[in-house]
């Protein structure tokens, strides 16, 4: 939540930071705001609102000048958002600015603290508590900014990355992180900090992933990382491996759209090097060089938020399915709260789109101080939950821009398939053909994509007959199941429609009474084991009245008798389904989205990254 920038070097900084908070506008997108120090003036401009709300109510005699500047683009969490609550905030002095993305927990009895000693605050944020604190510990100690700050996130409980100015040292941004992102950018003579690569990459390859407790005192020629002991920290420089271009729209009106559009490649690049269908070979290192841990767990625990958390559900039909290990599917945000059994041996499959998720992180970390072993499947290279995973795969996706979720699942149902075969080979719980088999068919999955992405009018069709519907249904059986839950969740998030996934079977014991003549209700319904019984449920909808519009296997002569609508799709074998049975799913929403004209990248009250609890 939230996206933070920072620039520090010989460029005008004002247009370097708009530019970098509107890369990372996905994480937060309700107010913004800038500080500028110019020598030693301090300009802050702050509005509620998208950046461009924020450029537009700077005016034309506004100074833009400085080398320095701080940015900040808000998802709220303490205070409404508006303007007095955005960021940047302005310490008591008028001498610090600072942004921050994450949340103080003990901001009240420190508020408190400051009231009695006479501070006034101007939001309602935990931040300008925090700043002020800091200032009220350098004037009381009269030490350095710096000693003040680590004085204080000594005292603080809760998550932060946060960046910092004083007008009184124009040639500094102290910054400091603790369970939010933060990645800094090495040019020549001058650096970029920001909550992602994505404002830096145009600039330098060259970037320092900042570690939870550590401080880094940024000037334009010089990066110096602390630990809060005051201890020098060696920068480990790490080389980006992305383009511009991946975090450009491309054409496409949306990031959405482009991404769904991807995923022929995203999938492709994968499964590239990993999946050898000729050889009869799959190649996963993180799984080959870990096998002994894999095969000797007793279970395996997905922990996942969101999308993720039902890539981690398909991954429990197919671990259980084809390795015969028992696997629990478990929401990080319950997780970590209620006390679980965690014993060495255990093995943890984290699924991370970001790697920066709040309730993800701090589930693995306790569950690593327990002895589990954690597997990592993550996109975002060098993100928090990567690093703290003891092995992992990639999911290779690139850059996900659009808030919800589309390319980044498809590219963790790959890499969880592609796991769960190897771990099956390994163990014997699987025989050559079938192996073979389905390495075959991972193998046709970019191109049966591509085939439903060629013409998607029908989708848009049925997207314009429904898009006024008030609620929606997605029924599901086995493998598909999941995928229901997906299409429930992206049409919620993309078109604010209320929308329910169920197992088909178990629509009638609750969501059957929802079913008139007004309800639509989509089904998942796919050749395969369960295909006579969800066409019995499609039955039982029509015979109530309901609206059924159907994903169907090509060639299906007799779901489209039945169905209002039929979306065909090529058929495959039902583990690898999800993948393809996925993807009208997504176009559905987003038409839905775009036709009821809402801004289908940043749909309202969500952040892409979700860095608080
Ligand atoms: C947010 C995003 C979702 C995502 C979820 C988990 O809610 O809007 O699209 O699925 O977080 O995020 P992660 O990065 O951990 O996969």
């Amino acid at each position: 939540m939230c996206g933070i920038v920072g620039y520090i070097g010989p460029r005008q900084a004002y247009p370097v930071v708009i530019k970098g908070l509107k890369r990372l506008e996905y994480r937060g997108y309700d107010s913004a705001g800038i500080a500028l120090l110019n020598q030693q003036q301090l300009n802050v401009y702050k509005k509620k609102g998208k950046v461009a709300d924020l450029e537009d109510s700077i005016v034309a005699t506004s100074d833009l000048g400085g080398h320095i500047a701080i940015g900040h683009t808000r998802w709220a969490t303490h205070g409404e958002p508006s303007d007095r609550n955005s960021h940047p905030h302005v310490s008591k002095s008028g001498q610090l600015a600072m942004i921050h993305n994450g949340i103080i927990e003990n901001y009240a009895p420190i508020k408190e603290e400051l009231l009695q000693k006479g501070y006034e605050f101007k939001s309602d944020t935990d931040t300008e508590v925090l700043l002020n604190f800091i200032e009220e510990i350098r004037v009381k100690n009269e030490c350095s900014l710096e000693e003040a700050l680590r004085i204080a996130l000594k005292r603080i409980v809760g998550a932060y990355c946060i960046l910092l100015v004083d007008v009184n040292d124009p040639d500094t941004i102290l910054a400091a992180r603790k369970g939010s992102p933060l990645v800094i950018g090495i040019g020549k003579d001058e650096h970029f900090l920001a909550s992602d690569a994505s404002p830096i990459i145009e600039y330098t390859k060259e970037v320092v992933y900042v570690n939870d407790y550590q401080i880094a005192i940024v000037k334009r020629d010089e990066l110096v990382l602390k630990n809060l002991g005051n201890e020098k920290e060696t920068p480990f420089i790490t080389k980006l491996d992305m383009e511009l271009a991946a975090i450009e729209k491309g054409g496409y009106d949306h990031f959405m759209l482009k991404e769904i559009h991807e995923q022929p490649a995203t999938i492709a690049d994968c499964l590239r090097g990993r999946l050898q269908v000729e050889h009869s070979h799959l190649k996963l290192a993180g799984v080959e060089n870990n096998l002994d841990k894999l095969l000797a767990a007793k279970r395996f625990i997905m922990v996942a938020c969101g999308t993720s958390w039902h890539a981690g559900l398909v991954a429990e039909y197919l671990i259980e399915e084809l390795c015969r290990i028992p696997v629990e599917v478990e929401y990080a945000s319950e997780f970590r709260y209620r006390n679980p059994i965690i014993e060495p041996g255990d093995v943890i499959i984290a699924i991370s789109q970001s790697g920066e998720t709040a309730d993800t992180l701090v589930a693995l970390e306790n569950a690593k101080e327990k002895g589990a072993f954690i597997f990592g499947v993550v996109n975002s290279v060098g993100s928090s939950i990567a690093r703290l995973s003891h092995a992992g795969a990639y999911t290779h996706s690139g850059p996900e821009i659009g808030v919800a979720s589309t390319k980044a699942f498809t590219g963790q149902l790959a890499v969880l398939t592609m796991m769960a075969l190897k771990i099956a080979q390994a163990k014997g719980t699987i025989d050559e053909a079938r192996f073979d088999q389905l390495l075959g068919e991972l193998a046709a999955v970019p191109d049966k994509v591509a085939a439903i992405l060629k013409d998607s009018s029908n989708i848009e069709r049925i997207a314009a007959k429904y898009k006024d519907a008030s609620d929606f249904l997605f029924l599901g059986r086995g493998y598909n199941f999941p995928v229901a839950l997906e299409g429930a969740l992206k049409l919620k998030e993309i078109s604010y429609i209320h929308a329910e996934g169920y197992p088909a079977a178990e629509m009638k014991h609750g969501p059957i009474a929802l079913v008139d003549e007004h309800l639509p209700v989509v089904f998942v319904a796919t050749r395969d084991r369960f295909y006579e019984k969800i066409v019995s449920n499609v039955q039982e909808i029509k015979a109530r009245k309901g609206k059924v519009i159907c994903i169907a296997s090509e060639g299906d002569r007799v779901i489209p008798g039945m169905a209002d609508d039929t979306i065909f799709v090529p058929d495959a074998d039902e583990l690898i389904g999800p993948m393809i049975s996925v993807v009208p799913l997504q176009l559905l929403s987003y038409f839905v989205g775009v036709l009821k004209g809402y801004d289908v990248d940043k749909p309202r009250n969500l952040a892409k990254s979700v860095t608080v609890e």
